[in-house]
């Protein structure tokens, strides 16, 4: 039979210390927030563990923000989230107590998993040990520890013969304060065994708080089980740790993508957030950026200091140096930059070429079209091998909407040109440079909107002042 496993994430804490007019597990860190990795943790271990599981997030501070988080994110899982909620913060066995008093399935499971919302850090990896450790041993609960040469703020571990206890820092005696084993915070616990231990846990501590560690004691068939990593238990509780955890997530999502066939051509300037994809052979310059659900094609090269935020890059792309991406589009064979910006609904067919400063925003480019220099092409269909010339404008806006620029297949627009929207050019059109369009051509035709140029000999003279003027 499936076992059936409760998991309480701890998240009502005030979280002063993050200085921050947020509730700390939405604190954000790599695109997401501090409440997300623990509880994407658990889903993944009882995913792979074939667990039947149900959550509770323990809330209290500001709860209204993160269940409309969590509702808003996880779609899928929701209905098996509740937001148990802790009134008054008087300590983590206080928090655990909510979490069996507010979700009315928690006491009928057959485990309970225990996280704090602030250990991003953790994988289902520890988890999965953690399960082990209880299954194979028949324990009652086990909490994961590890060493830590500078213990200050965690609980200390004191291990007997049979089972350990934990003694908190404000309450630890100078030889106990010399522990360096220490509480991670993570537990693994039979079901009847934590509810009948919370019945008796008691305040009378130097915190005067409930304190979820002493629901284990020496004596009892309990384990601590001892990581020898302690970076996966992070606990971010001040910006020098929040940032202290981006750099071990960004490392360890690097790496995985290294492992996987993509050069990381340095990999502390490079920031990948955790749900970006990537395939093989792609090559990331330092200063690259990729954010949310970008997907990078293989083949792909990015250079330097480009930032591609919810893009779609096919195969074989170049993104030359300092481009800006935001929900772009990209098939094969493309090249933009350098200096490129491409708006959201930029769609780009197979080989085309974008520019230096050129802009584009909510349009199509067909297969091989060119805009190779400074130009804005925004609200605008663009045909197959259309070639624009530099300095290209659609004036798309009129000061209260948006209209649309058509421009048919083989087309050639000359430099300096500006359509004024809504207008339509046909296929095989040659506009001269210069030109201002805001009447349709036809396919085939030949449009020119520019005064007729003037030569007056000798006249330069009129004209021409200071340093610049013509002494005979
Ligand atoms: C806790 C452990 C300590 C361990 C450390 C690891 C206790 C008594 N101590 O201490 O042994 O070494 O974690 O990081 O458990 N929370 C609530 N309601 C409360 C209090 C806390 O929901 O009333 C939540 C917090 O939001 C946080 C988690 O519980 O996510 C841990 O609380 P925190 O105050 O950070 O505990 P520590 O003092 O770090
Ligand atoms: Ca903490």
């Amino acid at each position: 039979m499936t076992d059936k496993i409760g998991i309480a994430i701890l998240a009502a804490g005030l979280g002063k210390r993050m200085g921050k007019n947020l509730p700390k597990p939405l604190v954000g860190l790599m695109g997401k927030s501090l409440v997300d990795f623990p509880l994407q943790a658990s889903l993944n271990f009882v995913k792979a563990e074939n667990l039947d599981a149900k959550v509770g997030i323990v809330v209290g501070h500001q709860k209204e923000l993160v269940e409309k988080y969590i509702e808003e994110n996880y779609k899928d899982a929701n209905s098996s989230i509740n937001f148990p909620e802790q009134k008054q913060q008087l300590g983590t066995a206080d928090a655990l107590r909510s979490y069996f008093t507010d979700c009315s399935w928690a006491s009928d499971t057959d485990y309970t998993l225990v996280l704090c919302a602030d250990t991003p850090l953790l994988t289902a990896h520890e988890l999965k040990a953690l399960w082990n450790e209880v299954k194979t041993n028949s324990l009652d609960g086990a909490c994961a520890c590890f060493r830590e040469e500078n213990p200050k703020g965690y609980g200390r571990i004191i291990r007997g013969d049979r089972g350990f206890q934990i003694v908190e820092e404000k309450d630890a005696n100078a030889e106990q304060r010399l522990i360096t084993e220490v509480n991670s915070g993570l537990y693994l616990l039979k079901t009847n065994y934590i509810v009948d231990q919370l019945k008796n846990i008691e305040s009378n501590n130097s915190a005067n708080e409930f304190y979820l560690t002493d629901s284990f004691a020496i004596g009892q068939n309990v384990s601590a089980l001892s990581f020898a990593e302690s970076d996966p238990f992070l606990g971010v509780n001040s910006p020098v740790q929040l940032e202290r955890a981006g750099k071990l997530l960004r490392s360890r999502i690097n790496e995985f993508w290294q492992h996987s066939g993509v050069e990381i051509i340095d990999s502390s300037t490079t920031y990948i957030e955790p749900s970006v994809k990537i395939e093989r052979g792609v090559v990331l310059y330092p200063q690259t950026y990729l954010h949310g659900s970008t997907t990078i094609g293989e083949n792909c090269t990015i250079e330097p200091g480009c930032i591609i935020k919810e893009s779609h890059l096919a195969q074989n792309i170049s993104i030359k140096a300092y481009s800006y991406l935001e929900q772009a589009r990209i098939a094969n064979d493309c090249t933009v930059g350098p200096f490129a910006r491409l708006r959201k609904g930029s769609d780009l067919a197979e080989k085309v070429k974008i520019g230096n400063y050129v802009e584009i925003k909510e349009t199509r480019l067909e297969k091989s079209v060119s805009v190779s220099h400074l130009s804005y092409v925004g609200d605008a269909e663009i045909g197959e091998n259309v070639n624009i010339g530099c300095g290209f404008i659609t004036c798309n806006y009129d000061g209260e909407s948006k209209h649309r620029t058509v421009i048919g297949k083989n087309s050639f627009i000359g430099s300096d040109t500006q359509m004024i929207a809504p207008v339509e050019v046909g296929e095989s059109v040659f506009v001269a440079s210069g030109s201002t369009i805001n009447q349709n051509i036809p396919s085939f035709g030949f449009s020119l909107s520019r005064a007729r140029q003037v030569i007056k000999e000798g006249m330069a003279s009129r004209f021409l002042k200071g340093k610049w003027s013509i002494r005979k």
